[in-house]
């Protein structure tokens, strides 16, 4: 069996094949998405909304995501495990590299932030040390009173093109994987294309290098409401196993996202 590394997933994107990757907080639903051959694991701070049951993902602590980190990475044998800088954990560089140390250690492969430009030199400086980077533009949910609620970004052109210069500045300063969120399918298109790194989406279309999916939101058993993007594979299934690998079909096939699923 053959382990996932950020070189197999950039083989993935010039290959043409689609990277499939989904959330996941405990050892038993890591180990069963692993065995299905999902590429990646997310412990996202999404665990603040789907198991803390708060309305948004600030109150998550860097502990929090430790834990479940240390849980994922024991149910994993082959995928790709990153987990995502919670709120405010990388708001100084000093203050990014002990937490990321922490995440590091308790299993991750690498780490996930929120953010543009700003974050270019704490990213080179986590290069450095050996902490590969994930970053995350879009819609960004720790900057949800910023944006006045979760609301697609980059409809307009000029906020477009900045979001593609935000993602060149992320991969000159060495970014290895991005994750963008809710932005129209035309703008993701252009960045996947842009960019020699694989993106992954999450409404944003089907044509990014990859898809993620919060794992509640694919099962249909998410305490808050269920975004536009995402879909319940569990109700066409009736099978935990049999959802898992449908999603991990349809996003190969480039049947998910179709456009219900996706904004213009
Ligand atoms: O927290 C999370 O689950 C995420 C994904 C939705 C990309 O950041
Ligand atoms: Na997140």
């Amino acid at each position: 069996m053959k382990k996932v590394t950020v070189s197999s997933l950039l083989k993935k994107k010039q290959a043409g094949e689609k990277i499939t990757s989904l959330t996941a907080y405990d050892a038993s639903f890591a180990k069963m998405f692993d065995e299905q051959g999902i590429d990646a694991l997310l412990i996202g701070d999404s665990l603040g909304m789907v198991l803390q049951g708060e309305s948004d993902t600030l109150p998550v602590t860097i502990d929090d995501i430790a834990y479940h980190t240390r849980c994922v990475r024991a149910g994993t044998e082959r995928a790709f495990v990153l987990a995502d800088m919670p709120f405010m954990s990388y708001a100084s560089a000093e203050q990014t590299y002990a937490n990321a140390a922490t995440l590091m250690a308790a299993g991750a492969s690498m780490v996930k932030m929120e953010g543009g430009r700003w974050l270019c030199d704490t990213i080179s400086g986590l290069q450095l040390r050996g902490v590969p980077v994930c970053g995350h533009l879009g819609l960004t949910p720790q900057s949800v009173h910023v944006f006045g609620g979760f609301k697609v970004q980059g409809r307009e052109a000029d906020k477009a093109q900045q979001l593609l210069e935000e993602a060149k500045a992320l991969e000159a300063a060495g970014i290895q994987l991005l994750v963008l969120e809710c932005v129209p399918s035309s703008l993701a298109k252009t960045i996947s294309e842009a960019l020699t790194i694989p993106v992954i989406g999450i409404g944003a279309g089907k044509d990014t290098d990859g898809q993620i999916l919060v794992m509640h939101d694919m099962f249909g058993i998410s305490a808050n409401y269920m975004p536009k993007f995402s879909k319940n594979y569990l109700a066409d299934t009736g099978d935990m196993r049999k959802a898992v690998q449908q999603y991990i079909s349809d996003v190969q096939n480039g049947v998910f996202p179709s456009a219900e699923h996706s904004f213009e």
